[in-house]
Parts: structure tokens; C-alpha cells; sequence
């Protein structure tokens, strides 16, 4: 069985740990990204292939030369705000690109793709915790992106037997367990990484966007799930659908949600800092809850995550964030 599997944005936080257990799950991880938001130094299992998603020559060449069985397509803008001030970018990039990179795929008969889609696809949840089949609302031009391509998906492989594996994630968080990979987003504004900053002395403080959440301590819940975590379920996607699986869409999430308080009091615990707290304003767009019911992944790919933990995820990201490094 050909083992080459083409990997766009294979140089971000979740991509580059997606390749890393492809290789050692016996794969051939080959990277195509721009290096806008990934790092090349993250790129350790295979070639890197620079390129844009919309350079469609460009991807079908790449394509051409390494024939892979299939596609992980990760390449993408991620941050919802920002898609909120310049949804054109977005648009073009996230659902333009993977136009590009369908028709570059049909031209080399290439019909298998793993996506990264989000549970910003579920908006502002009408229950907890949230299946698959929950209603779909983004409220931001990032999740509409998401969704958008979600649908696209749907209708080519009803047009032409494209088989697909979507996986919505929650809050991707926690660091390689080796500490091979570190995070990298700039500007960072994801809990974990900016609470250890907080704590690191980087940032005079960590703001809690809103005290005043219908939940038991005031402060919004999230489903965080370890990247190496997200990575295996990814290696468990492909595989299944080299094995002649069908087309499956799953919430990638632990099941469990802890508030932003039971986030800076984990990296209390790991650090031992005690961190200053800047209670702020509610952030426009924010569930006070998000939290998966992973089941389907369980039952369909056999996924359960290793670390789910979340004293264990903060001492991952502490260990790479950490600044003697
Ligand atoms: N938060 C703070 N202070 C901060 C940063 C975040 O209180 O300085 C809070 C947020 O309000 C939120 C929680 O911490 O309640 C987590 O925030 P993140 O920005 O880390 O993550 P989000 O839940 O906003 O977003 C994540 C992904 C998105 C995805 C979304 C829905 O980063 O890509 O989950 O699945 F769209």
C-alpha cells in the first residue's frame, strides 16, 4: 500500500503533530504549506513543499511527483476574530484554497482527504454536551469557512466518490509529549499558551473574558484536547479510509470541560506562580460552553484520547513554552 500522504499546513501547531505520528505510525508525511503561520523547523518527517493553496499548479505538481494515497488538509487562517475584521482573507484562503486543492487532487486521482474542521461549525451550542448531528451555526466568518467546505466535501464526493473524514476539533491545546514541537502562533491568543506566558513573566497579567457566565463559576467552559491526541485520531481517519472506509464526520473533544479559572489554577499548580488576574469584559462571540460528546470517534475510529487530562496538557505546554529553552 502506498504510504505517502500529502500534508497541507504541515508545518502548524496541529499539522506538524499530525506528521510526526504518521511517521511513526509507518507513513511518509509530505508537507505542502507557505510558511505563513507555520515554521519549516517544525517540518521533521518528511520534504516540505512551499506553496501557496491557491497556486493550483503549483499543488498539482506537488502531487504529481509524490502520488499520495491521500490528502490531510490543515492549511488554513484560524482565528476567528480576525475573520471577523477581513472575511474576504478567509473566504479566499480557506474556501477558494481547498477548491484549488480538490481540482489538483481530481486531476491526479487522488479521492481520499482528512479535514480539520472545528465546533466553531456549531455556533452557539443549543445543548451540552454537543453530537455531530447538533445544529450547524457558525457565528463567525472562520466557522462559516469551515462549514462551507464541510458542504463542499459533501457534494463532491456525491458527484465524484471523493471519500472524506471530517474532524471538528474543540480546543486544541497541550504540547508534544517529547518535546520535539512547541506551539507558535503570533500574536498568540489561545488560554494555555497566554496564561503560561502570564506565569513566565512574558505578560504583566491574564484577562478573564467574562465572570458572569451561566455556569458554576462565572467563566466559560472549553473542551480541551491534547494535539498529540488530535494527531492519532487523524492517523486513525487515514487509515480507515485507505482501508476502504466511508466518508465520517467527528467531534474531536474529551467529553469533558473545564472553565477558564480551572485553566489558570492547573497552571498555578504546574508553575507554582501565582498569577495576577484582570477580570474583563465578556469577548464578543463566545459560548459560555463548548463541549463534545465524542462518541462517533470512539466508535469509528477507535480514537480515545491518552491525554485528557488537563494537569497533564499544561505540563506539556509548560515544558515547551518554558523560557530557559
Ligand atoms: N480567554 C480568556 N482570556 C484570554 C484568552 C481566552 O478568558 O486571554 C477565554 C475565552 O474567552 C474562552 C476560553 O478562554 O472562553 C478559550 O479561549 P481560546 O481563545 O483559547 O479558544 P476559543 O474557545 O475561543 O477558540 C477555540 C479555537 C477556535 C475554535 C473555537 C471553537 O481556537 O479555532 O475553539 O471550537 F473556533
Amino acid at each position: 500500500m502506498d504510504k505517502t500522504i500529502l500534508v497541507t499546513g504541515g508545518a502548524g501547531f496541529v499539522g506538524s503533530h499530525a506528521c510526526k505520528a504518521l511517521s511513526q505510525a509507518g507513513f511518509c508525511p509530505v508537507v505542502y504549506d507557505d510558511l505563513s503561520n507555520g515554521v519549516r523547523d517544525a517540518v521533521r518527517w518528511g520534504p516540505c513543499e512551499v506553496g501557496k493553496l491557491e497556486d493550483e499548479a503549483r499543488l498539482a505538481a506537488v502531487i504529481a511527483e509524490y502520488k499520495p494515497a491521500a490528502v490531510m488538509h490543515f492549511a488554513a487562517f484560524i482565528e476567528a476574530g480576525e475573520s471577523v475584521r477581513e472575511p474576504e482573507r478567509f473566504y479566499q484562503n480557506n474556501v477558494a484554497g481547498t477548491l484549488s486543492l480538490l481540482r489538483a487532487m481530481r486531476a491526479h486521482d487522488v479521492g481520499k482527504i482528512v479535514f480539520s474542521s472545528t465546533a466553531a461549525v456549531y455556533g452557539n451550542p443549543k445543548f451540552t454536551p454537543i453530537p455531530e448531528t447538533h445544529g450547524l451555526n457558525p457565528v463567525n466568518p472562520y466557522g462559516q469557512s469551515k462549514l462551507m467546505v464541510e458542504r463542499i466535501l459533501g457534494d463532491v464526493a456525491a458527484a465524484q466518490g471523493l471519500r472524506f473524514s471530517i474532524l471538528r476539533y474543540f480546543n486544541a491545546a497541550g504540547a508534544d509529549p517529547d518535546g520535539e514541537l512547541r506551539e507558535n502562533h503570533q500574536p498568540e491568543t489561545h488560554l494555555i499558551p497566554l496564561v503560561l506566558q502570564a506565569a513566565f513573566g512574558q505578560r504583566p497579567d491574564i484577562a478573564i473574558f467574562g465572570t458572569d457566565y451561566d455556569t458554576p463559576d462565572g467563566t466559560c467552559i472549553r473542551d480541551y484536547v491534547h494535539v498529540a491526541d488530535l494527531a492519532s485520531a487523524h492517523t486513525l481517519a487515514v487509515q480507515r479510509l485507505l482501508a476502504g472506509g466511508t466518508s465520517l464526520t467527528a467531534n474531536l473533544g474529551t467529553g469533558r470541560g473545564f472553565s477558564v479559572r480551572e485553566v489558570i489554577d492547573a497552571v498555578k499548580a504546574a508553575t507554582r506562580v501565582d498569577i495576577r488576574i484582570r477580570l474583563a469584559d465578556r469577548r464578543p462571540g463566545d459560548p459560555a460552553i463548548l463541549v463534545a460528546d465524542p462518541s462517533r470517534a470512539a466508535r469509528d475510529l477507535g480514537w480515545a484520547p491518552r491525554y485528557a487530562d488537563l494537569a497533564q496538557q499544561v505540563q506539556h505546554a509548560a515544558a515547551v513554552l518554558a523560557p530557559s529553552r
